[in-house]
């Protein structure tokens, strides 16, 4: 795949599948309340990939969840906003309506299989219980073979003898690619993959990678990609949002946003990639900590660590919107001084050179 390519027949004029305007979600923990997702809007396109990169607790995972409302309820959670499908807001259809669209419309896939199985069943009958939920009169035999097919689909080997197998006979690689069957039973317009790799070695990442890849080209289910790894998202995402403290800071098709960054933080993000044409010494990491969830800093949340500031109170004092950045009007980014970046023309091909399927990923 050439992944310097934009591709345009996937991403560019499609109606988006899914809608998401204002997003906001709290949690009410203790004497305090967490931001963990702030005024996010984005759109999905049918059988696009689009990545979701950011550091630990910038909100990635809250805004997945916000969506099919599969957080605590209120008033542990709060979430506002709309995120609409089918003309229908997730957010406002009833409890009924979700179920029967979570599953079978959207689907999920998680970072950790071994706890998103039954231990006690087999592989083989928690997919085809999938299936029966939103099917009760799919017949024993057929529901068996639609089974079977995902398993082989997938990559599982024997899927006659795996059906019968249970979680602890199957290894973390095979029970992702069970996990990722299961998901994909009821032949869903679109799957949310939270973190799929992060539990898996490099080789068994860029097989899961693939098999995602090989999903999208033969489902065209559109897919939301989760991930806190840059090189992931240059391999097989098409667009990328990045996310800073609960909030979009930049979006765009994946080739301009990598080589004309136009956030300071996402700069900093690709700066600390292990590249083929930098040495590792020179390897750069954002300097400071991730910012209080609780009590984000006033105006934008990055001041606290960004070079291109200068300490300009603008920056303390004014949150800067999400607006057009880089010249095409797809690419956005929430920085008061985006036209100062130097763009380091960061090469895709030098980030991918080093990705999970060459192994050389520290
Ligand atoms: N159920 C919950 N109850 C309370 N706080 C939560 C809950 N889920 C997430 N949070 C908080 O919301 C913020 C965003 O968390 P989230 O899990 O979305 O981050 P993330 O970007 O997915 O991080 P990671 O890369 O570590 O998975 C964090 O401060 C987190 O502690
Ligand atoms: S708005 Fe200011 S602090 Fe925020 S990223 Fe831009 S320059 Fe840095
Ligand atoms: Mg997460």
């Amino acid at each position: 795949m050439d992944v310097t390519a934009d591709r345009p027949s996937l991403t560019k004029g499609a109606d988006p599948i899914l809608s998401v305007r204002n997003l906001e979600t709290t949690f009410a923990v203790r004497n305090s309340t967490i931001k963990a997702v702030r005024d996010v809007s984005f759109d999905l396109r049918p059988g696009e990939i689009l990545g979701v990169v950011g550091e630990s607790g910038s909100g990635k995972s809250a805004t997945v969840n916000s969506l099919l409302r599969l957080l605590p309820p209120p008033p542990t959670a709060v979430t506002t906003g709309s995120v609409v499908y089918g003309g229908e807001d997730l957010l406002t259809v009833p409890a009924r309506r979700l179920r029967a669209i979570r599953g079978k419309e959207i689907s999920m896939i998680f970072q950790d299989p071994s706890t998103s199985f039954n231990p006690v069943q087999t592989i083989g009958w928690q997919i085809a219980e999938a299936i029966k939920v939103h099917d009760r009169r799919i017949s024993r035999t057929a529901v068996r073979a639609r089974v079977i097919e995902l398993l082989t689909m997938v990559g599982v080997p024997s899927p006659q003898v795996r059906f019968g197998q249970f979680p602890h006979e199957y290894s973390g690689g095979m029970r992702q690619r069970a996990m990722i069957a299961m998901a994909l039973a009821n032949s869903p317009k679109i799957i949310i993959a939270d973190e799929p790799t992060t539990a898996l070695d490099v080789t068994i990442q860029a097989q899961i990678l693939d098999l995602l890849e090989k999903v999208r080209t033969e489902t065209q289910a559109a897919t939301i990609l989760i991930t806190h790894d840059l090189g992931i998202i240059a391999e097989v995402a098409d667009r990328v949002l990045v996310m800073y403290a609960g909030k979009i800071v930049e979006s765009g098709q994946v080739r301009e946003v990598f080589t004309d960054p136009q956030h300071p933080y996402t700069l900093g993000l690709l700066a600390s990639l292990p590249r083929i044409d930098t040495a590792m010494e020179e390897l750069l990491s954002i300097p400071g900590q991730p910012p209080s969830m609780s009590s984000p800093p006033s105006g934008c949340a990055f001041h606290v660590r960004c070079k291109l500031t200068q300490g300009r109170d603008r920056c303390r004092q004014e949150q800067p919107a999400l607006t057009a950045a880089g010249g095409s009007g797809s690419h956005l980014a929430a920085c008061h001084f985006s036209d100062e970046m130097e763009s380091e023309a960061i090469s895709i091909a030098a980030i991918v050179g080093t990705d999970v399927r060459a192994g050389t990923r520290p």
